[in-house]
């Protein structure tokens, strides 16, 4: 019984993590610089990544994060998969927006 407790608070736990948190940051870098980084620099200057610093920026959560790469993703009909979005959403994460969850 006691055992059955420290699973569910451990899934309960995990149901609360950054929904990125066995994501690939490297792959994710990747990614974005390839795909994303030409149209956000066309805008903002430099690498674009103004974009993401901004004093009013969109995404305020990781979960709105992991949502907007989706769709950019989406609307630029990248057909990345979900771990790539996940991939993607980690590298901003841990580069510019530092959500702890
Ligand atoms: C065709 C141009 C274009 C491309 C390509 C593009 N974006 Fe964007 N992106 C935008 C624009 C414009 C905004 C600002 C939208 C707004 O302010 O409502 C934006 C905003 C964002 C934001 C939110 C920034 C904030 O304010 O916090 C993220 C995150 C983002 N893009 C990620 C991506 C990713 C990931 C890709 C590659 C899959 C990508 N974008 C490709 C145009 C683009």
């Amino acid at each position: 019984m006691k055992i059955l407790f420290f699973v569910l608070l451990l899934l309960s736990h995990n149901a609360f993590a950054e929904p990125y948190a066995k994501a690939d940051a490297v792959a994710g870098k990747a990614l974005i610089e390839k795909n994303c980084i030409s149209c956000h620099a066309s805008s903002y200057g430099g690498d674009g990544s103004a974009i993401y610093t901004r004093e009013f920026h969109k995404v305020s959560t990781s979960k709105g994060l992991v949502a907007q790469v989706r769709n950019c993703n989406t609307m630029l009909g990248l057909k990345w998969f979900e771990d790539e979005e996940l991939n993607a959403a980690k590298y901003l994460n841990n580069t510019y927006y530092k959500f702890a969850e």
